[in-house]
């Protein structure tokens, strides 16, 4: 955690900032613990050196105090990964919490209720701020996946807490999404896949800077086929975006970056997991039919390229993985880049549906980096700054 050592943490009280944003079921069951597990090597190590740890992160979205929406859920399995009982706050600011924190012991760990039960939160005010940081010395931020947002317990309590530092996590996804997107082995690779290409705009301009291949797939393409002037049946078309896809294309001719599309599509009557599909190549998709997957020639084409490259980041399924029936792209990039990991190449999963999609296939563990960031990830992506890592004391991404 930043240069902090046992002296400057023994005793002292840890603001920590996570983000503990698990999704639950209708019984208030995890369903899926990667960030309170990513989350784990930054508390471990402030109770190791002794430090008061006081935990702190939102849950979902809610509108004021929402039972739904408390962190209750997550004690038992934090306890667990942990290995100690960590004691739960029913607020995240006032009376209680203080005198939580005073009887908190060297090592142990508080964690506060949802910080977004108060809208002072979200508007980052800073008397709020202040009083989050009041029962705290210092501020470690862990919580990648919200350090695009500029709230009082990302930003705020920066201005009231130093040193504020950053957790491992932080550090680590800074290390991959910037320092190795930034100074990358090459040859690199972008794979970028995903329903729109509007939401993906901001990331592959900024990719183009950078990449040798840019790889696309998922319900994207059919915006740059039809800019091209291929027919796309009833295939996703974001009409608004066709002049945008041109500029693109033009753009990666003149940098250079070989620009792969599919050149075969697997195709559906209907959006239904049970839909009759057939493989056409891209250019002959009949009307009534539309595009959801990438078929065997394109992931041929892909893996080709893959095949010569050092470093890959992925963002994007390739088709519409959640029906098993087109799923088989996205799944064969998984694995492609399962293997290419294990042959050393750099593997960087930038969070969202392909990180589900890493998970799905049972390769997430031999990626290089899985992010637990969506829209942070997509942010520094795009070469945006995350205002949670600028109020830092320091966070220098390190080329990996
Ligand atoms: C996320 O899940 O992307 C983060 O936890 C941020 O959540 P938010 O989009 O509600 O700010």
């Amino acid at each position: 955690v930043g240069d902090l050592t046992e002296a400057d943490l023994k005793g002292k009280k840890v603001f920590v900032r996570a983000d503990l944003n698990v999704p639950l079921d209708d019984n208030q069951k995890i369903t899926d613990d990667t960030r309170i597990r990513a989350a784990v090597p930054t508390i471990k190590f402030l109770i190791e050196k002794g430090a008061k740890v006081i935990l702190s992160s939102h849950l979902g979205r809610p509108k004021g105090v929402t039972p739904k929406f408390s962190l209750a859920p997550l004690v038992p399995r934090l306890s667990e990964l942990l290995g100690l009982q960590v004691v739960k706050a029913e607020d995240s600011i006032g009376p209680e919490v203080e005198k939580l924190v005073a009887s908190l012991p060297d090592g142990g760990v508080l964690l506060l209720e949802n910080v977004r039960f108060y809208k002072e939160e979200e508007k980052n005010d800073p008397e709020h701020a202040k009083k989050l940081a009041s029962v705290a010395d210092l501020f470690v931020n862990d919580a990648f996946g919200t350090a695009h947002r500029a709230h009082a317990s990302t930003e705020g309590v920066t201005k009231f807490l130093r040193p504020s530092v950053a957790g491992f996590l932080l550090q680590k996804e800074l290390d991959y999404l910037v320092g190795a997107v930034s100074n990358p082995k090459k040859p690199f690779a972008a794979i970028v896949g995903g329903s729109k290409v509007s939401s993906k705009i901001g990331v592959i301009e900024s990719l183009l800077e950078k990449v040798d291949y840019l790889i696309l797939g998922g319900g994207m393409i059919f915006t740059f086929y039809k800019a091209q002037g291929i027919s796309v049946g009833s295939s996703l078309v974001e009409e608004d975006k066709l002049e945008l896809a041109t500029s693109l294309i033009a753009k990666a001719k003149a940098k250079g970056v070989s620009l792969l599309l599919p050149t075969d599509v697997v195709i559906a009557d209907k959006f239904a997991p049970d839909a009759n599909s057939k493989i056409v190549p891209a250019s002959s998709i009949p009307d009534g039919w539309m595009g959801l997957d990438i078929g065997p020639d394109s992931i041929k084409t892909f893996n080709d390229a893959l095949d010569t490259t050092q470093t890959i980041i992925w963002n994007g399924p390739m088709g519409v993985f959640e029906f098993d029936k087109f799923a088989v792209g996205t799944e064969a990039i998984a694995k492609k880049l399962a293997e290419l990991s294990g042959k050393g190449v750099t593997t960087i999963i930038g969070g969202g549906d392909s990180v589900a999609a890493v998970e799905k296939v049972g390769v997430a563990s031999v990626m290089s980096h899985i992010s637990t960031g969506g829209g942070a990830s997509l942010e520094l992506l795009e070469g945006k700054e995350l205002p949670g890592v600028l109020a830092l004391d320091e966070a220098v991404p390190v080329p990996v």
